[in-house]
Parts: structure tokens; sequence; C-alpha cells
């Protein structure tokens, strides 16, 4: 039965590849879950079966990313886009409830803190843009949005120097005299292929040690989410991530959230100068209810459950991902790198730490009256490398390397590369 899938390399930047022993086992339980003569999407969400589902997801998740028991994880829907606004509206009530703890007399807007690094950082930061305008014209906005260091100028190609973030606060700035919500970035640009280093010391890498730890920090980790150890995993006030590039089926979103933030936000809104927060959105209600407020995506959630199994006792944990995940993004770079030196193809992204581990995104050069993209992808498709092509809005190539993409296919488009550049340097 996989024979089907033998042929083909998917490089898709998501909905992207599943495990097929994975798919297999889903594709089973669909009709006959555990022997109970239900399929898992025919069974009660508030069932036992449903119940261990998720508790093992969770648990399994724990273990694979050292999530520390000051944070609480819950799967819910709404994909990144719904955690643009989430992350928002939640650390607006928080830090609102957390000023009028301390005794606030007037209310000052907060600022928030976006590093924009791509597209989706980009994004996020509308959002926050739009959440924040006054519900009354000429009245106080809810927030302000301070952009804190943005690589657009590069074409989103690099990551910021450490000298060139801007944060609306000093790095010893103490609690009482700071008024920011929180601090935003994105930890792997999917589109534009750039991601921040995991080691600290790394040029370009996250400077936790700027921010104060009184100010919350948020990462969106959607397209790099178990490729690899999060550096810094307590030290986050939230981090989310979609499910549909590294961990199952699109439908369910993973959210860890550090348990004193997850507030009543009606609190907040009564306290007034917050956006009112939609139930289904609220960190703690989804948080008290172990994912299960209302009816969750019990197939994603379940496929999820099944990756993570996999990810942990049949690939040898995150050690393992990440030993193949290093491998896999340095073969495809270093024969990137060779077909640049043949004038053949470069990768859009040069600084070497930016360059992501699991989109890597590069260009055909042009030669005058030739096509030379359309025929790189003629050849791929052929060759059965399937959704390489780059995003719409930059163009290009793009080859995602997500967990389930097997190292024999990333090995398959190397060659395929090293002959490509042969035909024509
Ligand atoms: C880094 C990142 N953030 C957010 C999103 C938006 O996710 P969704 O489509 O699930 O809303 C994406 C989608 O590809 C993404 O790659």
């Amino acid at each position: 039965m996989s024979s089907e899938r033998v042929d083909i390399h998917n490089f898709a930047a998501g909905p992207s590849p599943l495990p097929t022993p994975v798919l297999h086992k889903a594709a089973q339980s669909l009709l006959n879950y555990n022997g109970t003569g239900m399929g898992v999407c025919e069974l009660s969400h508030r069932g036992k079966e449903f119940k261990a589902i998720v508790e093992g997801a969770e648990a399994n998740l724990r273990t694979l990313l050292a999530i520390p028991d000051t944070h609480a994880v819950f799967f819910t829907q709404g994909g990144g886009t719904q955690q643009f606004s989430s992350t928002v509206l939640n650390l607006l009530s928080s830090h609102r409830l957390r000023k009028a703890a301390h005794g606030e007399k007037e209310f000052v807007p907060p600022t928030i803190d976006y590093v924009v690094t791509g597209s989706w950082s980009s994004k996020a930061s509308a959002e926050a843009k739009r959440l924040v305008v006054p519900p009354v014209p000429g009245a106080q906005p809810f927030a302000k949005i301070h952009v804190a260091a943005t690589t657009k100028p590069s074409g989103f190609n690099t990551l910021p120097a450490r000298e060139q973030y801007e944060f609306s606060f000093k790095p010893d700035a103490k609690e009482e005299d700071s008024n920011t919500a929180f601090v935003y970035y994105c930890e792997n640009e999917t589109i534009n292929g750039v991601e921040f280093p995991a080691d600290a010391d790394a040029h370009g890498a996250f400077p936790f040690d700027l921010v104060p730890a009184h100010i919350p920090i948020v990462a969106d980790y959607s397209s790099s989410f178990i490729s690899r150890p999060i550096p810094h995993v307590e030290r986050h006030a939230v981090i989310y991530a979609g499910a549909q590039k590294n961990l199952g089926p699109a439908g369910t979103t993973v959210v860890i959230v550090r348990k004193d933030l997850l507030v009543d936000t009606t609190e907040a809104s009564l306290l007034g100068n917050v956006p009112a927060v939609p139930i289904e959105l609220e960190y703690k209600t989804l948080a008290d209810n172990g994912s299960l407020y209302n009816t969750p995506p019990v197939f994603a959630i379940y496929v999820s459950a099944l990756v993570l199994e996999y990810l942990l006792h049949e690939k040898g944990g995150i050690k393992g991902v990440t030993a193949t995940n290093e491998r896999k993004a340095r073969k495809l770079y270093e024969a990137l790198d060779r077909a640049e030196e043949k004038n053949v193809l470069k990768a859009k992204v040069k600084q070497l730490e930016a360059r992501s581990w699991m989109n890597v995104t590069f260009e055909v050069v042009a030669k005058e009256g030739e096509d030379r993209e359309k025929e790189f992808l003629a050849g791929a498709e052929k060759q059965g490398f399937r959704q390489i092509k780059g995003h719409r809005s930059i163009g290009g190539i793009r080859a995602s390397l997500y967990n389930a993409v097997t190292e024999e296919s990333v090995d398959a488009l190397v060659q395929y590369i090293d002959e490509f550049v042969k035909a024509h340097a």
C-alpha cells in the first residue's frame, strides 16, 4: 500500500507530509478505533478514549519539548492566524489586571513590541494594529504597536543584529516603570525561509537577555515546532503552532501558555480599556477545560497524538529529530552553495545563521532568452518532486523539509540539483 507514496517527494510548505506509518494507523482508526467498533471521529470527545488521546498527546509533547509545569498546554482551532488575535486579546487582559493589581491610577495604553522578520510576523503585527483601535473615535487606543526591529529593507532575507533592536524598554527596566504588554517574534518565517538560530550565541539569535523577565515573550512556532528544541522554552509567555507542518493535519493549533497569564478576561473587561475576548479565544477557559471547552477537532488532534508518539518512540525523540533535520538542511544548502558557485541557482538567504532548517528558499538564475525556472520546475515534477514552487508573494523555489520529509527525499533533490547544475553551468 505504501508504494503509492514511494516515488513522490512532497516538499509542501503546509499542509505537508505526514509519516506514512502514522497514516496507516490513522486510516485503520477511522474505521475502528482500538477495537471499539467505532471510528475515532465517531467517539464522544468527552469519552474516556478521547480524553486519553488528548492527555497522551500533551504528555508526549511535554517530554519532547521539555515544557515545564509552569506552563499549560492545550489544543484549539483557528490556526496560527487566530493566534495573531488571541495573543493580543489575552495578553492585553493579563497586562491590564497586573497593572491594576499594582495600583495603576490612570490607564496608559501599553506598548506591544513586534519583531518583524517576514510575512507572518508582518501579518501578526497588522492584526494587532487592527485590534487596538479605540472603540470610540478619538478615544485612547487599547495599546500602541511598536516595531522593535524589522528586516523589511533586506527583503526579509536576514535577521536583525543585536544592536538593531529598539525595544520600548531598557533591559534593566523595573516592572513598575515599564508598560509593555509583550514582545512578539516569529521563530521561523515559512515564506521567506529565515529562522532564528538555536544557538543563543550565534549572530542573529533572538536577544532574550535584552527583555526583562517580567515582560512576556510570545513566539509563533508554527513552521518549526518540534523540529529541534525550543531555546529558553521556560522564558516564553506563549508559544503557539498550527499543526499542519510538523505535527498533524490542518485543523488544530497547539498553544503553550505560562499559567500565571491564564486570566479571567471578563474581569479585565470590567476594568475597561481592553478589548473583549470571545470565550472560545480565552486561554484560561481553553486550558481549564483541558482542550475540551467545546467540541475539538478530534481527528486532527488524534493524528497529532500519533505523530508525537512516533517522534518520541520511533525517531529518537527530539535528539534524533534534531540530528536528522540538521543533516537534511545542511545537505540542501551545500548543494545550493555549489550551484551558486556555478551561477545556476542561489539561496535567497545568504546569512548562514538565518537560514531556515524547515523552509529552504532559492532562485534559479535567469539567463537571457531562457525560462530556467520553468525548466527546473518541469524537470523536478518529472522526477517526482511535488509542491516546490515558492510562495506566490515572493516567487522562486521553496523546499520545505519538515519532520516527515525523509532524508532520502532530500538526497534525491540534492542529486537533481547537482545534475541540473552540471547541465547548465
Ligand atoms: C509561521 C506561520 N505563522 C502563521 C501561519 C498562519 O497559519 P494558519 O494558516 O494556520 O492560520 C502560518 C501559515 O503557514 C505560518 O507559516
